[in-house]
């Protein structure tokens, strides 16, 4: 068995992304590190589906072999009604045009020596969009970001690093994706900061009729953003499903664990869930978080969990839910 399952995954008809059984490995010195071990989910349009967990879990590399900038191992992701890996030329092409994705680094992300017009236009000039992204249109889109038009000759050291993300999220947004995949897009940010890109997002959303896979470490920036969260934790899904049962009801102590770092969760943080995340080179056998939970038994160690549902929208992998 690849995974923990697929019974979690909704009616395939209704998924604009839809990703079952995924693996992705890297060859390491000391052998093959499988960073995504089997992950399954599916995003409907117009949702906000969140990815959340510790760094190093995996989070990235998922997102990055959905647009198979990574290759996958294993698995299998289908985009509408067209299986990626299948794809190949022009095909493939249009499905990268409408599956973008923005980073946490905003400033690095951007050509230094560009001014930033140019560096929103130049995705138009790639994909032969010109005629859609003249000055005028380029000038609305800058404005609809929050970027006055008149400092559109600046380079990207000019602005701050909430204002490059809205040139990141303008320059994307050229593409008229279906799916944006925003991968820690407010972590490198000030708190204040944080939350105007968040509102950006959430208003981008409707404007464009897109649909928002959001990555991120921290389960409170995702609380209010999201329709539905996947917890992840060392390349598996912990716990997947709509957001107030999550937020509501966490079910995995990984998620209770992450949950009362959280203010005003209302959970306390409990002091046996410690240490560090294991290496993926080397995971733990069964349920991948028994070396750091307070409630692992024998069982833990030796099987792993497959999902079990509490909510009709809601699952977990864990042998003994709280
Ligand atoms: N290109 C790579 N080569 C080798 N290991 C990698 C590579 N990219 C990621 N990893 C490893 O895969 C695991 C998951 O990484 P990543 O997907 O970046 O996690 P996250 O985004 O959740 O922080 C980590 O152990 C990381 O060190
Ligand atoms: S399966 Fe066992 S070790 Fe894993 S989270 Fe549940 S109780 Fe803890
Ligand atoms: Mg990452």
């Amino acid at each position: 068995m690849v995974g923990i399952g697929t019974e979690h995954l909704r009616d395939a008809d209704d998924a604009i992304l839809r990703v079952e059984d995924l693996v992705v490995e890297f060859s390491v010195d000391g052998g093959t590190l499988r960073a995504v071990a089997g992950v399954s989910f599916d995003v409907q349009a117009g949702e906000t589906l969140s990815i959340v967990g510790e760094s190093g879990c995996g989070k990235s590399t998922t997102a990055k072999a959905v647009i198979h900038l990574e290759e996958p191992a294993d698995g299998v992701v289908t985009f509408g009604d067209a299986e990626l890996s299948a794809l190949t030329g022009a095909e493939l092409r249009e499905v990268r045009r409408e599956l973008q994705m923005i980073f946490q680094d905003p400033i690095s992300s951007l050509n230094p020596r560009r001014a930033v017009r140019d560096i929103i236009q130049e995705p138009a000039h790639i994909w032969e969009m010109e005629e859609l992204w003249g000055d005028e249109e380029i000038d609305e889109m800058m404005t609809e970001v929050g970027i006055d038009p008149q400092y559109g000759d600046r380079r990207p050291y000019q602005f701050s690093g909430g204002q490059c993300q809205r040139i990141s999220i303008a320059r994307a947004l050229v593409l008229n994706p279906k799916v944006l995949i925003a991968d820690e897009p407010v972590s490198a940010l000030d708190v204040s900061v944080q939350a105007q890109i968040l509102n950006l997002l959430d208003d981008l959303k409707s404007d464009f009729q897109l649909t928002l896979l959001f990555i991120s470490h921290d389960l409170a920036v995702v609380r209010n953003i999201s329709d539905r969260v996947v917890v992840m934790y060392l390349g598996r899904v912990a716990e997947i499903g709509d957001a107030d049962s999550l937020f509501d009801n966490p079910s995995h102590p990984y998620t209770r664990t992450l949950l009362a770092a959280v203010p005003g969760s209302g959970l306390e943080a409990d002091d046996s869930i410690s240490g560090e995340l294991p290496s993926p080179l080397n995971p733990p056998t069964g349920c991948r978080f028994h070396t750091r939970c307070p409630y692992a038994t024998e069982i833990c160690i030796s099987e792993v969990p497959v999902f079990t549902q509490q909510d009709p929208d809601h699952w977990v992998a864990c042998h003994h839910p709280q």
